[in-house]
């Protein structure tokens, strides 16, 4: 179609860390500066997301950027609460986000969590920077408010600035025994062949001009192609939460990366057993400037083009799955695009064995990164599905023929009320963790000490 211009849309920047590692404080920070730089009204809220357009930047980044550089319109960011599995952030053939921003204590160094999130940012070859948050809490700081981070160097004493360095490179050394040449970012030349570190504090703002520049950086010289989308083609996108929303029903709230949608869309979506057929009744967003997780006032709008986070209501979406592929229909036959949403949902799939272990997960993303865990584990899996642990997961763990297999994982799931009694019943073990390995530990061991 001759009449669709391409156009570049906003980069999507996945924020994720360990938890209590600063993540929200950063967003809030980048947010809180647009604010206080009278820029307020272009910062958009979405849900799940938050959008900052390249005149906000560069007004933060100062001196550091010239926004005649760039031609991307700004940067859409996602925060991934530390409960909720950020591998959900996937998308046709790979990640949702262009590229991601890992967020790292720099007192505590690398956790659980962090190592969980290098091997996601790893497998999916997503491009990432990692920001050495709270560097104020080095004793003796003297804290520069949202200066780039070489004046606050420049402020600081030899002792602080020693002490900083040498958690700085505790970072750089973690990052190199998880497989990645890192360095500081302002000695980094090939951002393609090495890690950028950044100081910062989400505290007092420094250091987050520098954040800032290099993530504009990065997007422009590596990601411009991927970025230009035909924007008025039919929306498509991912399932980050499935809610209920008082006066809607069950809600998905979606990051749409290609296209347009559209309030009365037709709409496919990635289902529990089948792709859900729908259509949709309201596109919601909160409110200008309030925050989304406890923002309950939405407002409806038409549409919303890529890249954005928005909240579609729509009849049937009880059964969506977080992390599934949400597809709009438009000018084309619906079949083929069910199918389409079909062979997305059976690239996730398990393979499953005769006999093995009954995986449960939170979200497609989080199931496939357990499968993966599980096959270098060499443990066999006989089911995998997304969702909490029902009373017939116990009944299929119980039909496993070695004892050892007996046995159900649960990543970042709840045992529902109604299983608590079969489980009590049943020989089988449950295994429930947030951190893949920590669970798959947790079996081993137990597998190990059957053996004894
Ligand atoms: P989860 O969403 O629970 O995973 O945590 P998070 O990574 O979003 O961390 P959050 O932003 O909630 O920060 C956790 C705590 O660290 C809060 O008490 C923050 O005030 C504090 N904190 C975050 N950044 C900084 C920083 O740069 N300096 C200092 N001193 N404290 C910080
Ligand atoms: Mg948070």
């Amino acid at each position: 179609d001759h009449t669709n211009a391409d156009t570049l849309r906003t980069p999507i920047v996945a924020v994720l860390g360990h938890v209590d590692h600063g993540k929200t404080s950063l967003l809030d920070t980048i947010r809180g500066s647009a604010v206080s730089e009278g820029e307020a009204g272009a910062i958009t809220q979405h849900i799940g997301a938050t959008d900052i357009p390249l005149d906000t930047i560069s007004g933060m980044a100062g001196e550091l950027i010239d926004p005649t550089d760039f031609d991307l319109p700004g940067l859409l960011f996602i925060d991934t609460p530390g409960h909720h599995s950020f591998s959900t952030l996937r998308a046709r053939g790979g990640a949702l986000a262009d590229i991601a921003v890992l967020v790292v204590d720099v007192n505590d160094g690398f956790q659980p969590q962090t190592e969980e999130a290098i091997d996601i940012l790893r497998r999916t070859g997503t491009p990432f920077v990692v920001a050495a948050n709270k560097v104020d809490t080095t004793p003796g700081w003297n804290p520069q408010d949202g200066q780039p981070i070489q004046k606050s160097l420049e402020a600081q004493s030899e002792r602080a600035e020693s002490m900083l360095n040498e958690n700085l490179y505790e970072i750089i050394g973690q990052l190199s025994d998880a497989g990645f040449s890192a360095d500081l970012y302002w000695r980094v030349q090939d951002f393609q062949k090495n890690i950028g570190v950044v100081p910062l504090s989400a505290l007092t703002g420094e250091g987050v001009p520098d954040l800032l520049t290099v993530l504009m950086g990065l997007s422009q010289r590596f990601m411009k192609e991927e970025m230009a989308i035909d924007v008025r083609g039919p929306g498509e996108g991912t399932v980050l939460e499935v809610k209920d929303e008082r006066g809607f029903g069950a809600t998905i709230d979606t990051v749409v990366y290609d296209g347009v949608v559209r309030n009365g869309d037709r709409l496919v979506v990635g289902g529990q057993e089948e792709p859900i057929v729908t259509e949709i009744r309201a596109l919601l967003q909160p409110r200008p400037l309030e925050e989304i997780r406890t923002e309950k006032e939405f407002e409806k709008v038409a549409e919303v083009g890529a890249a954005a986070g928005v909240k579609i209501a729509a009849p049937d979406l009880d059964r969506a799955m977080a992390g599934a592929p949400v597809r709009v229909v438009r000018d084309r036959p619906e079949v083929e695009v069910v199918e389409e949403v079909k062979a997305e949902l059976a690239e996730i799939e398990v393979d499953t064995a005769e006999d093995g272990v009954v995986v449960k997960a939170d979200t497609l993303g989080s199931l496939e990164a357990m499968a993966n865990a599980l096959r270098e584990a060499e443990v066999p899996v006989l089911r995998a599905e997304v969702g909490d642990i029902a009373p017939r997961d116990i009944a299929v763990a119980e039909t496993a023929n070695q004892d050892e297999h007996k046995a159900i994982l649960g990543f970042n799931v709840d045992l529902l009320a109604n299983a608590e009694a079969e489980l009590e019943n049943a020989d089988v073990k449950l295994f429930t963790n947030d951190v893949i390995y920590q669970l798959i530990e947790d079996y081993e061991t137990f597998v190990e000490e059957r053996q004894r």
